[in-house]
């Protein structure tokens, strides 16, 4: 189901950054604590295309050499698929610094998978944390999920620390699940259950 956050809604007008974003104005559909969500829509293909190429992203969250359309093609269709919600995560001054989803959402298991991809200028800058739990914050607080599940590579330190920081718990690994540049990767698989995320002892988004 896609959540529709456009009651809330305000705008951010990035007037100060040359990340390729400067002067367009998008309309903030949730905030967290320091960061706001704008829908990912189509014309971000570019952006989000220049933050995929970056070695490290392109390691951890897989990478296959595609034009231009063809993301845009696939932005297109996930406008339309009710299973997934895709944002922008902005800065307060609305300048984008990554990529944030919620996907594969169940309505009947109450189930979800996070993916989150910052661009390498913004990583280790507390934004990570940030987004995740504003997005945690979404899931619980604004659809009936009771299990939101994300992965990553083992060896990806600083997803690890904000999955851990974010109040999930690692379920186990997936061994040899993936594959990049010839090698075979484990996968830690990770979990946040409705109870665990109403015991966590920290503001919501809408506290922000
Ligand atoms: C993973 C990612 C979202 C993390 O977000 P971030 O804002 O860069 O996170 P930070 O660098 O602020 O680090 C978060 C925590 O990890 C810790 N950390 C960072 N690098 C670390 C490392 N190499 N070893 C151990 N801990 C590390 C930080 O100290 C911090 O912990 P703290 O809050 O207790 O201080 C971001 O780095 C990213 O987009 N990476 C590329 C794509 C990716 O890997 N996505 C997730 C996998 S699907």
């Amino acid at each position: 189901m896609s959540v529709d956050m456009n009651e809330d809604a305000n705008t951010a007008l990035n007037e100060t950054d040359g990340d390729g974003a400067a002067g367009e104005e998008r309309v903030v559909v949730w905030r967290g604590a320091g960061v706001g969500f704008s829908a990912l829509d189509v014309d971000d293909a570019e952006l989000l295309a220049s933050w995929r190429v970056d070695p490290v992203a392109a390691h951890h969250i897989g990478f296959w050499p595609r034009p231009l359309s063809a993301l845009r093609e696939r932005i297109e269709q996930h406008v339309e698929d009710n299973e997934r919600d895709d944002f922008l995560v902005l800065r307060p001054d609305g300048t984008p610094v990554g990529h944030i989803a919620l996907t594969d959402q169940s309505q009947v298991d109450g189930t979800a998978e996070v993916e989150l991809l910052l661009a390498a200028p913004y990583r280790g800058r507390g934004y990570g944390p940030a987004a995740l739990d504003a997005l945690v914050d979404l899931a619980f607080g604004e659809l009936p999920m009771h299990r939101l599940t994300a992965s990553t590579h083992t060896d990806n330190a600083p997803a690890l620390a904000v999955l851990a920081a974010s109040g999930f718990t690692q379920e186990g690994v997936a061994r040899s699940a993936c594959l990049h540049r010839a090698r075979r990767h484990d996968l830690a698989q990770y979990a946040l259950l409705r109870p665990e995320w109403e015991r966590l002892d920290r503001p919501h988004a809408w506290d922000a």
